[in-house]
């Protein structure tokens, strides 16, 4: 009989559904080493709670988180609550003995986030960070073709994420404008530096251009505050291979819903890919004939580990709930110490550390080691 891992959920909103689909696919999916159930729900309200135990099939709801995070009855809390929460209820949850799984970014600041992560080796807890897009059989793929060294040395990197939902100027104030730690490089940035870092290897100095675009935003209560943080933030990089690079997070660019895309230049050869259509890689030879040289489409399939986890036909697509799923099941296995904890706190620090560096070369208007 498999051990029994009681999940604690705080947070019922956008990542809240999704973290619920991950853990249900993956159980299906995956042979995992546990059996997981759905033990409690928090929210901010009852209402709330009880509204997602609900639909999301828990067996408890509650209103404190903290109680959540203290009960004997639960073994891992998993939090998909507001950036300024995350570092108390980590703590606690930490403080308490649970594993952690939070989503990004780790926490507003990087010293934050250092004490976390410091916290959890201590306890020897396992965590993981949301960085679910890292997770795309694709990426994985081009990692492996990059170091392998089917792309030859790799000279230039260029990666964006970028989304329309805060374009509008009537879009209100959130938690994602919050002054302390809040901005697009924070939100979308981070997925843009950890997919860089995944696939070229470490950054050590940036150079950053972070502005504010919509300087005031409604309150949500009939009032307006003024934004203080980034809508569009961009950096030139510098990796420790040698390749030179840049990434952008924007939350202002009109009429993308989902633009994490990359594209990779190596002596050999060179990769492109786009969220938009995540099932595919693009893959560019010199060593093409002459005369018939040009992108070709890779597409996902079972070749693709874990692909054929989900469906045995190629071509037919995994979904963005899909990665989360494949999330869970890699840290699934790290809390059963049969791998190391695919991206746990320390490298959620590092993601961060690179943010807020960015942060500053921007304000400093200067080149910064990392
Ligand atoms: N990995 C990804 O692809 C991805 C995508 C979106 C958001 N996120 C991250 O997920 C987190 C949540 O974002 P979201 O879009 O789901 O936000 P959301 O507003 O949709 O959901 C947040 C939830 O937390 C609840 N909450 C707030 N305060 C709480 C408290 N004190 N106790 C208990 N619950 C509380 C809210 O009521 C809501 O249900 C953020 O850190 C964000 O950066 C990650």
């Amino acid at each position: 009989m498999k051990k029994k891992l009681r999940l604690g959920l705080i947070g019922s909103g956008f990542m809240g559904k999704t973290h619920v689909f991950g853990f249900a696919a993956a159980e299906r999916v995956f042979d995992l080493p546990c059996d997981v159930e759905l033990a409690t729900i928090a929210d901010v309200t009852l209402a709330q709670a009880e509204a997602a135990r609900a639909a999301f099939g828990f067996a408890r709801a509650t209103d404190d988180w903290r109680s959540l995070v203290a009960d004997p009855d639960i073994d891992v809390i998993d939090i998909t609550a507001p950036n300024a929460l995350h570092k108390e209820m980590a703590l606690a949850a930490i403080a308490a003995g649970k594993h952690v799984y939070c989503e990004k970014p780790l926490a507003p600041l990087a010293s934050d986030a250092r004490e976390m992560a410091d916290a959890a080796e201590k306890a020897g807890v396992r965590t993981q960070v949301g960085f679910n897009y890292l997770c795309n059989p694709m990426l994985g793929l081009a990692r492996e073709m990059i170091a392998g060294g089917e792309l030859g040395d790799i000279r230039g990197y260029r990666g964006l994420h970028a989304e329309d939902y805060m374009a509008d100027p009537a879009a209100p104030f959130t938690f994602r404008h919050d002054p302390a730690g809040g901005g697009v490089l924070a939100d979308l940035g981070s997925h843009a530096l950890a997919t860089a870092e995944f696939l070229v290897g470490p950054i050590t100095r940036v150079m950053g251009d972070c502005v504010t675009v919509i300087a005031s935003r409604p309150d949500g209560k009939g009032g307006v505050r003024t934004v203080e943080t980034d809508d569009i933030g961009r950096a030139f990089l510098r990796f420790e291979n040698g390749a030179t690079g840049s990434i952008e997070g924007n939350w202002v660019a009109t009429g993308r819903k989902m633009q994490h895309d990359f594209e990779v230049y190596g002596t050999k050869g060179a990769l492109a890919f786009s969220q938009e259509r995540f099932n595919e890689l693009h893959f560019y030879s010199t060593g093409d004939a002459k005369g018939r040289q040009g992108f070709r489409r890779i597409e996902a399939g079972p070749d693709h580990v874990p692909y054929g986890r989900f469906c045995v036909a190629p071509g037919h697509q995994l979904g963005f709930n899909d990665l989360k799923a494949i999330e869970v099941a890699g840290y699934l296995d790290a809390i059963a110490g049969l791998r190391p904890e695919p991206f746990n706190f320390r490298a959620g620090l590092r993601i961060q550390t690179l943010v807020e560096t960015i942060q500053t070369s921007s304000r400093n208007g200067a080149w910064l080691a990392v």
